[in-house]
């Protein structure tokens, strides 16, 4: 019998990578979709296989974050073995913008599974997304010591999910785990997230589409890995024989501006020449370094990361490149990552 896995968040950067990677394992794999009015699954449309095949391993479901009565069902229904929430309004700029929703879903909606879990009576081990941004204002290196201050609706949000997951662990003994990620980054990453958003715009100045990229504050640090080799991480927390609460970060420092310049650089092109600033890009509270200590993610579950930034920003410039250039096909990044590391 394979494990069988459900995945809030299944259409978002990680989910699709995490739903890869399970599936690669021989999972089956349900996901929680919401209804939308235009297609929302992209980036696991290459991983979808009609449920009447025989075949199919992966299932989409639709719901909420915001449904807990839906939440109890589909659950009661699945059965999984293991349950990874990676479902939130995961923006932070916006959520100074809708600070109800963002605390509703990437808040409260964490209390909803944890409690859907339990009132369907189900045995599972469940993976909460818990995040840098709660160390918020204090400074780095930061670890699974380092006291929370976190500094956006965003980072309260998680504050609070982080806290009631732990909570469930010690109340009902359930396998319920935290993994604060430091950012992570790929050709499917948002692309409104900085990383993205500069290397869609290399792509699109190097073909003479854009001339200007206009950007906020670039002084901010952060520890930028790369989002396929985490989601390894999350699974990993998932088979530990205790349940405990793990970070994931390359452990380097990168400001926006050296991404600006490394993305630049690689396509031969000055950055200078092409930034702007607008303030609209502001935060009114940054987080202005966040630099990782992984330690304990690698004595205690072999896991490391090894993509650096500078192979991260060629790796996504390229992608967006071929992606402008020829692609019908909308996710490029199957290219392997050794090519990568020989340019
Ligand atoms: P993402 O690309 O923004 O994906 C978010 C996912 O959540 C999408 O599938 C989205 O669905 C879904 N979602 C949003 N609101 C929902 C709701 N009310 N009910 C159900 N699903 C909902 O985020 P990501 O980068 O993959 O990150 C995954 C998780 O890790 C998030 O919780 C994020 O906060 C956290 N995290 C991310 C990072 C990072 O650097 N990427 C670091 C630390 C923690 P739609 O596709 O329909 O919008
Ligand atoms: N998005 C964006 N757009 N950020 C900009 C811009 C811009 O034009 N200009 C400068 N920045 C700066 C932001 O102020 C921030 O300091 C940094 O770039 C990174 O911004 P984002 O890429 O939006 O990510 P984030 O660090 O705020 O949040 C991401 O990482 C968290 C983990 O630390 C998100 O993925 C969160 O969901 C995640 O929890």
């Amino acid at each position: 019998m394979s494990k069988r896995a459900f995945i809030t968040g299944i259409t978002g950067q990680d989910g699709s990578y995490l739903a890869e990677l399970l599936l690669k394992k021989g999972y089956e794999v349900h996901g929680l979709i919401r209804r939308a009015s235009t297609f929302n699954t992209s980036r696991i449309d290459h991983l979808y296989v009609d449920p009447h095949d025989p075949s199919a391993k992966i299932f989409l479901h639709y719901g909420d974050l915001s449904d807990g009565a839906r939440l109890v069902t589909l659950l009661a229904e699945i059965d999984p073995d293991e349950v990874y929430n990676l479902g939130a309004q995961s923006h932070v700029r916006v959520s100074f913008d809708e600070p109800e929703h963002t605390a509703d879903t990437t808040g409260t909606g964490t209390v909803r599974l944890l409690e859907a879990v339990r009132l369907s009576g189900i045995e599972t081990r469940f993976y909460q997304a818990s995040s840098s941004e709660l160390y918020g204002a204090t400074p780095p290196p930061q670890n699974e010591e380092t006291p929370f201050y976190p500094r956006s609706p965003y980072g309260a949000a998680k504050l609070y999910s982080y806290w009631i997951t732990k909570n469930y662990r010690e109340a009902y003994g359930m396998f319920a785990v935290n993994g604060i990620l430091f950012n992570h980054e790929s050709p499917r990453r948002g692309e409104t997230f900085v990383t993205r958003k500069i290397t869609r715009a290399v792509a699109a100045i190097k073909v003479g589409r854009q001339e200007n990229l206009y950007m906020g504050n670039l002084d901010a640090i952060r520890d930028w890995g790369y989002a396929a080799e985490y989601v390894e991480g999350m699974w990993r927390m998932l088979q530990a024989d205790e349940p405990d609460d793990y970070v994931l970060a390359t452990g380097l420092p990168c400001t926006v501006r050296d991404f600006l310049r490394l993305s630049f650089d690689y396509v031969g092109l000055n950055w200078e020449n092409h930034v702007r600033f607008d303030d609209r890009y502001l935060r009114p509270t940054e987080v202005d370094a966040l630099i990782g200590d992984p330690t304990k993610a690698r004595e205690k579950l072999g896991w490391k990361a090894t993509v650096r930034p500078d192979e991260l920003a060629r790796l996504m410039v390229d992608a967006d490149i071929e992606m402008l250039e020829h692609s019908g096909r909308p996710w490029s990044d199957e290219v392997s990552l050794e090519s990568w590391r020989e340019n």
